[in-house]
């Protein structure tokens, strides 16, 4: 969702504060010209085994409805070739957040869809790739350049590449470092990849702003979403042992619970369920915790840490999902953070901070260089709970969750 008049106040207030950041924010065409000619796009391939998969595809579409969704004809022939999953949950809105949540487990209070920049001591799910080194991209669609920074692209005119839906590019430990941002490339590559069999294991897809619902509607991302996938799904290269998830980045009625139609689709998906459906509750945080649960990685400590595995994972890694009641559970506003810009904006320093100890759901406990970071300090909210914060005084507190551990016994909670 875009406001014109908190945009502009905003984009104001920024170029006086941080006005050595305005080229990066709108770089000139000259510019933008000169590093295409020269930023190559960096596409590292890597063979770690996984439990249940070897390859992740985590496509994104915009601002829809479960329900709505569920009535396109394309999503829902595409769903029944795969497995639907019938509570995922996005995390907050606005867009940014959602998009940063699942690249860094948190979304730092994020409420808004500004030039976010999140510093060098947030660690992301590039850090847990790298420490066994699963090769990893993103792929955006008319980014003009690997690791453009600019807030948009054109810079006028209709929208196209947009910074808010680019995870990876919200943090400064992936923009120091000039490889990293060469593994931020756009669709050109994306085919060049798919036809040298460079694709990396884990890789984020973002269709530009047409595409992908936002300034159409589901019938049109619908349609680019078959469009896609379609050849893809039979290139047996793409497919073996790949798990593919579509969803969506937010639901599109901000009153109602954040509920966003998803499914997986694949090689890596056993015959027999294929054409079923899953009522596990998961959230974007349970992207990250089973690809360390498939791939061995260790957690970022936030969100990712209790968050529930997809169940193709949670079998292979015999852990045991929680059932969470989320009757009323609505996940549609924020917390306190740094990134509030409207409602907490007062909380502008105090970085959450993660945990320093624990297995985590995905069980290989938390990545070396955040116990570091944060040694000695107390995590800031409860991360080893399924359900993530939502509202300070809000609407998700006293939700019920439960898990039947192997011995039989049953563990109850309640959210504080
Ligand atoms: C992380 O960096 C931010 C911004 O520079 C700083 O405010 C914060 O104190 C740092 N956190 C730790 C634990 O060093
Ligand atoms: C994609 O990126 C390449 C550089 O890697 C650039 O030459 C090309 O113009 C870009 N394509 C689009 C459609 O933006
Ligand atoms: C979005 O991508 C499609 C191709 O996938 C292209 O035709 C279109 O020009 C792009 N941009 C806009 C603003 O539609
Ligand atoms: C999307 O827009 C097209 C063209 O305006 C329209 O035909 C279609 O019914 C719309 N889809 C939905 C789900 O509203
Ligand atoms: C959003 O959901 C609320 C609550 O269900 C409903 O009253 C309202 O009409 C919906 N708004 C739109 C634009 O559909
Ligand atoms: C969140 O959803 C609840 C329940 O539908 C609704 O009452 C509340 O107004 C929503 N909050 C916001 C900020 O939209
Ligand atoms: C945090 O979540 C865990 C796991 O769900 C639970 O055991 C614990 O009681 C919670 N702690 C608080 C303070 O709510």
């Amino acid at each position: 969702m875009f406001n014109q008049a908190t945009f502009t106040a905003v984009m104001a207030s920024l170029a006086i504060t941080m006005a050595q950041t305005s080229t990066e924010q709108y770089p000139s065409a000259a510019e933008i010209a000169a590093a295409q000619a020269s930023v190559k796009p960096y596409s590292p391939v890597s063979k770690v085994h996984g439990k249940a998969f070897s390859r992740f595809v985590d496509i994104w579409l915009e601002n829809t409805d479960y329900t709505t969704a569920a009535l396109d004809p394309h999503l829902s022939a595409l769903a029944k070739q795969g497995i639907l999953l019938e509570n995922y949950f996005a995390v907050t809105h606005p867009s940014e957040p959602n998009y940063c949540a699942s690249a860094g487990g948190d979304t730092f209070g994020m409420d808004n869809d500004n030039f976010n920049q999140i510093p060098a001591n947030v660690s992301t799910i590039a850090d847990l790739f790298d420490t066994k080194k699963v090769a990893w991209g993103e792929y955006q669609e008319d980014i003009p350049y690997p690791g453009y920074q600019g807030f948009r692209y054109p810079e006028s005119g209709a929208n196209d590449y947009v910074r808010k839906h680019n995870p990876l590019i919200l943090f400064d430990s992936v923009t120091n470092d000039p490889t990293r941002l060469r593994q931020i490339k756009n669709f050109t590559t994306f085919y060049q990849d798919l036809e040298h069999h460079t694709l990396p294991q884990y890789m984020f897809i973002t269709p530009n702003m047409t595409n992908d619902a936002h300034d159409t509607n589901v019938t049109f991302a619908g349609t680019w979403t078959h469009n896609f996938l379609t050849p893809l799904l039979e290139n047996e290269y793409f497919m073996e042992d790949t798990l593919i998830l579509l969803t969506f980045d937010e639901s599109g009625n901000y009153t109602k619970p954040n509920r966003v139609y998803s499914f997986l689709l694949g090689g890596a998906i056993p015959k027999h369920l294929k054409g079923t459906s899953d009522s596990t509750f998961y959230t974007h945080y349970s992207v990250i915790a089973s690809l360390s649960a498939n791939f061995g990685l260790p957690s970022l400590g936030r969100w990712d840490c209790g968050a529930n595995l997809l169940s193709l994972v949670a079998e292979e890694t015999n852990y045991i999902n929680y059932d969470v009641d989320y009757t009323d559970l609505n996940l549609n506003v924020t917390y306190p953070g740094p990134e509030s810009a409207n409602v907490y904006s007062k909380y502008t320093d105090v970085w959450p901070i993660p945990l320093t100890s624990g297995s985590c759901s995905a069980g290989h406990g938390i990545l070396d260089i955040v116990k570091r970071t944060y040694r000695g300090k107390e995590a800031t909210y409860n991360y080893t709970s399924p359900i993530p914060y939502d509202a300070k005084s809000g609407n998700n507190v006293g939700l019920k969750y439960s898990r039947k551990l192997h011995n039989g016994r049953i563990e109850h909670y309640e959210t504080v």
